[in-house]
């Protein structure tokens, strides 16, 4: 494995070490349960202990007997709030302490508030919650659901693709592949635990919770507690992983916000790791039908993808990876359906490429079964049904590097050493496993805000309420600014994750890079305008009457056209400009021009993807090694190599880590990560980190990540396809496709464990 950072190709930034790595390892970084205040209040968390029913009775006398324990918060104590509403900023629209009925395992049914988090933890153990307890539907496979389309049911699948007759001509291809395949629920589980801290000061809320969406916890925040927006304040200037699972308002916020409020001090809550488990979202298990017909020579000319979800009873919760599946590929004919089964469990959420992650496992298990029956080298099949334009509508990509990341990686691999009988390839008592997979992710770009501050001493600050999930925002956003002022990265400081700041999108989507760097570029292109039209009116200096476009700014210089250059410090205090200071909103073309009213009330606009008149979309091929052993079916990755195009790649530092966490995130969702879901009483049986497989250091031996050089100037003008969600697409396919050949089984349900292959 190269630890040196990769030496940027054309149209890659640098890469630059993170700007606020020195902060992170030494511990100065603050998370938002870091915060020290006067006289803090902590608060643990009662959940239930069925899946379905009604809360009879909570008997609080004895929690209130601990030492320190100063309140216990239940039914009644927040009748005062606002129902959330679902899909608006909001997990789920069940809040805790209303009303007594219970629609899921571990949902909050107490707070406990104390002076010591040990008080409150005493105390916490020792309300006693009596229910009346309902038989539950586990999951997808349990009685008692109920299945509905999610056509009409969602506001994310609003359609479910179809072009041309697909019946007729899959009875007429000659080449036929039926097959279902399933993936389970997983759970994000990232380091940093999820927290709330709630301060009141004279009826000003500050909530300090590691989030990615401030602006959309700001409102969400005020919206329940049925105050003005403008009294709230979100503080998170450090995330410890998030995933998807600290975008939504979790249910717990509000309530601990109440508890400051009731009690007059702050309060803090930090949810303990089984907790979690149940009052966050997750990754819902589902079920795929796929069949394909094709020609001999390897085109599908009929491809049908029917897809269910598991989601909760009160809602609709959706990926919808059909959208894409069925415009991935040049296929023939095309039908889709996506189906929900609503269950007794919390509602799913955002978990890193929600649709992706199982669609894409069916989409890319199924190339490799029809490669198997064509007789065809899996890569040929995917250049076969390559295409620079969906077939639902014919709307070409952007840009598509799709099968020049499979040569590249194909030969960094070594493929042709694959040999395609399964079993063939030995190495002692160990089957040696070939398997590759295409990724996508769309494109998404957002609309967003940000000031930018130019010293003329060349001091730059970056104003953006933008969330540091870890994905190095804060560093490409410098990088930006640095190279369009003509300073360097460690003169920028970049200030993020606070709604006292302009609005930036949710950290979803993959779309901080782009949006954030988009931004950031036009309010450095209208500093640079103002420099260039102050520079160019003055009469003495080498640089006078030059037209804007033929300025630079370059090391703290003015550059021309012709080479002449002249300090930019002096020619602004000739010019008398001080500090320059621009404010940018910026929306993607074809967004909404109401964009930015609605990312100051907290919602992002997003555009790309399969959505607009173009595909958006970043493409990478992904190969995986696989050893089983002969005797005891111990299954191992030696290697794992992805290439990966992703238009402007902004720091080929931050973008490989990114991209080898996928990797290895993906091997763990196909080898290791499931949450078990007890079918008696839907409740989730391994809600820890010893029970929830993770793979370790041991697991993730060679992992190799490959940039391919891809302009695109249409996504957006940072030219940027985000990649934070890319890396762990393929990759379960790519294991499923390298078990097959080793071992000739062929595993059609994550995640694949020793018994399978017994
Ligand atoms: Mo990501 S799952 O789009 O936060």
């Amino acid at each position: 494995m190269t630890i040196a950072a990769p030496e940027p190709k054309e149209n890659q930034g640098r890469p630059e070490p993170r700007v606020d790595a020195r902060l992170k390892v030494t511990g100065e970084a603050r998370y938002p349960a870091d915060f020290a205040l006067p006289n803090l209040a902590h608060a643990v968390l009662v959940t239930s202990s069925i899946a379905r029913g009604t809360v009879t009775a909570v008997h609080k006398e004895a929690a209130l007997a601990v030492p320190g324990v100063l309140d216990v918060l239940t039914y009644g104590d927040a009748d005062a709030l606002e129902n959330p509403t679902f899909g608006n900023g909001n997990m789920t629209s069940v809040q805790p302490l209303k009303k007594r009925r219970i629609e899921h395992d571990g949902q909050i049914v107490a707070l406990v508030v104390a002076d010591t988090f040990e008080a409150a933890s005493e105390g916490a153990s020792k309300v006693r919650v009596e229910y009346r307890p309902e038989p539950a539907s586990a999951t997808l496979e349990s009685e008692g659901t109920e299945v509905i389309p999610a056509v009409g049911n969602t506001q994310n699948h609003k359609e479910d693709a179809s072009v041309g007759d697909f019946a007729g001509a899959f009875e007429r291809a000659p080449v036929k592949l039926e097959a279902e395949y399933r993936t389970p629920a997983q759970h994000h589980n990232p380091i940093e635990l999820f927290s709330t801290t709630a301060v009141w000061h004279d009826g000003d809320l500050t909530v300090y919770e590691p989030s990615q969406s401030v602006h959309g916890h700001k409102n969400a925040l005020a919206k329940q507690l049925r105050i003005d927006p403008a009294r709230v304040r979100v503080v998170s200037p450090f995330v410890g992983g998030a995933f998807g699972s600290k975008g939504p308002l979790s249910p717990r916020a509000t309530i601990v916000a109440l508890a400051a409020q009731k009690l007059n001090r702050p309060v803090r809550c930090v949810v303990s790791r089984m907790q979690a488990f149940t009052t966050q979202t997750y990754r819902a298990e589902t079920r795929h039908r796929i069949q394909m017909g094709a020609t001999p020579n390897g085109r599908v000319v009929a491809f049908s993808h029917e897809g269910w979800e598991l989601t909760s009873r009160p809602d609709n919760y959706v990926v919808g990876g059909t959208d894409a599946t069925t415009r991935i590929y040049d296929w023939g004919a095309v039908q889709s359906k996506v189906s929900l089964v609503k269950a007794d469990r919390q509602t799913p959420g955002y978990m890193r490429s929600p649709p992706e992650v199982p669609y894409v496992f069916a989409l890319e298990s199924a190339l490799d079964e029809l490669a198997e029956k064509l007789g065809m080298d899996p890569i040929e099949l995917r250049r076969v049904n390559d295409t620079m334009a969906e077939p639902i509508k014919k709307s070409p990509f952007t840009s598509r590097s799709l099968m020049a990341c499979f040569d590249e990686a194909a030969k960094a691999f070594d493929w042709s050493r694959r040999r395609p009988t399964p079993g063939a390839t030995r190495n002692g008592d160990w089957l040696v496993g070939y398997g590759c997979a295409t990724t996508y992710y769309p494109s998404n770009t957002a609309a967003s805000t940000a000031r930018v501050r130019f010293s003329p001493d060349g001091k730059v600050v970056v104003q953006t309420a933008s969330h540091e999930i870890g994905t190095g925002v804060r560093t490409v956003a410098a990088q930006m600014a640095a190279e369009r002022l003509g300073v360097d990265v460690t003169a920028v400081a970049v200030e993020m994750g606070d709604t006292s700041l302009p609005p930036a999108p949710v950290a979803g989507g993959s779309n901080s890079t782009a949006s954030v760097c988009s931004t950031v570029l036009k309010a450095c292109d209208a500093i640079r305008a103002r420099v260039f039209k102050a520079v160019a009116e003055i009469n003495d200096s080498p640089v006078a009457g030059r037209a804007a476009s033929e300025l630079d700014l370059q090391k703290g210089e003015v550059v021309a056209g012709n080479g002449a250059r002249a300090k930019l410090a002096d020619l602004l205090r000739k010019a008398g400009v001080g500090v320059i200071e621009e404010y940018a909103e910026f929306i993607p073309e074809g967004g909404a021009p109401d964009a930015i009213a609605k990312l100051y009330q907290g919602q992002t606009s997003m555009s790309g993807g399969s959505h607009g008149k173009k595909m958006m979309f970043a493409f990478g091929a992904e190969f995986v090694e696989v050893h089983i052993h002969r005797l005891t079916r111990e299954i191992r990755v030696p290697r794992l190599v992805g290439a990966f195009a992703a238009g402007r790649i902004m720091n080929t530092r931050t973008a490989r880590s990114q991209l080898m966490g996928g990797l290895i995130w993906g091997m763990s969702s196909a080898l290791h990560e499931a949450t078990e879901i007890d079918p008696r009483n839907a409740r989730i049986v391994n809600r820890d980190l010893q029970d929830y497989l993770v793979p370790v250091n041991a697991d993730a031996r060679d992992v190799e990540v490959l940039m391919l050089s891809e302009v695109d100037r249409e996504v957006n003008p940072a030219g940027v396809k985000g990649l934070g969600e890319l890396g762990n697409v393929g990759t379960n396919a790519a294991i499923a496709n390298a078990v097959y050949n080793a071992t000739g089984k062929r595993i059609r349900r994550l995640p694949i464990r020793v018994e399978d292959l017994l």
